[in-house]
């Protein structure tokens, strides 16, 4: 996220029988909710299939041509496993990572196999285990303090064995001075989804609110889920010093649109490449 209004037109709604079930997470304790819990089913179907199309270009450019099938590879912030899934399929040996309980149970529905874990990309518990670790969808923008972004730099730099590769992209201001205020909506049988942005000019703090309306199966009932996910936008200075100080080496940054993002998904987006050297 954000720019909600492209990303909520392009879906194709393929998992429809995941609307049963489990839209609601009450399961999950308060303390340990994520922001995207709620809205976690909402996400999966209308949002994150929209990032890895667009960005398959730079991902095979910065990461796949580089990282052997077979690596063990760190998923950071894996949502849904959208990517991960892609990982597992090129023959990755993959542990995926994320906040969100929600958003792993629909990840491990679809990887059951896989090693998932609920657990805060702040407080990684990795020792050189990995070849490689890769963060997509501008996923570290949601770590809203600059300390939480650096330990989270710096726990993927522990989790990274020496030669280590660590791609990730995040948005950069530019990405949120798109117009995301109107409401945009997407009209399904069994679902209807509002979105809409606001961007803080002083604060740099994006807040995205979701509205998720769901018919229960087989009624004419409807229940609505909500949630405001929030991002903090940091200037690009900030974030190559997190990685400096990490201890990272050969870093790069590269904007989406060089990387081969045509669409606007690489509009304001940075991908960074680095790696751990020891
Ligand atoms: C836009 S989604 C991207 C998900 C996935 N990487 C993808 O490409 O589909 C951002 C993800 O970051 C996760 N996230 C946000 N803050 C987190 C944190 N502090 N620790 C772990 N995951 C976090 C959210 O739960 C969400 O799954």
């Amino acid at each position: 996220m954000p720019a909600p209004a492209a990303a909520i037109e392009a879906p194709k709604l393929r998992r429809e029988n995941l609307l049963d079930g489990i839209v609601g997470n009450e399961h999950i304790s308060t303390a340990q909710r994520s922001s995207y819990d709620d809205v976690a089913v909402m996400y999966h179907q209308l949002w994150a299939d929209w990032y890895l199309p667009a960005a398959m270009p730079a991902l095979e450019r910065l990461f796949f041509s580089q990282v052997k099938p077979g690596a063990r590879v760190l998923d950071l912030c894996c949502g849904s496993g959208h990517v991960t899934k892609e990982l597992v399929r090129r023959g990755y040996r993959v542990t995926g990572v994320d906040n969100s309980a929600a958003l792993i149970e629909l990840a491990a529905r679809e990887l059951p196999d896989a090693d998932l874990r609920v657990s805060d990309a702040r407080e990684l518990p990795f020792d050189g285990e990995f070849e490689a670790a890769l963060s997509t969808f501008d996923s570290l923008n949601h770590i809203l303090e600059l300390d939480g972004l650096r330990r989270a730099i710096a726990g993927a730099f522990r989790a990274l064995r020496c030669g280590g590769l660590f791609v990730f992209d995040m948005n950069l201001e530019e990405a949120y001075t798109a117009d995301l205020h109107q409401w945009s909506v997407d009209l399904r049988e069994n679902s209807a989804g509002l979105v809409r942005g606001h961007f803080d000019m002083v604060t740099k703090r994006a807040s995205t609110e979701l509205v998720w309306f769901v018919r229960e199966s087989g009624t004419d009932c409807w229940r609505r889920k909500r949630s405001t996910v929030e991002q903090q936008c940091y200037p690009l200075g900030a974030i190559l010093s997190a990685l400096e100080d990490a201890g990272f080496r050969q870093i790069e940054s590269i904007p989406a649109y060089e990387a081969g993002v045509k669409s606007e998904l690489g509009f304001g987006r940075m991908y960074f490449r680095a790696r751990r050297l020891c």
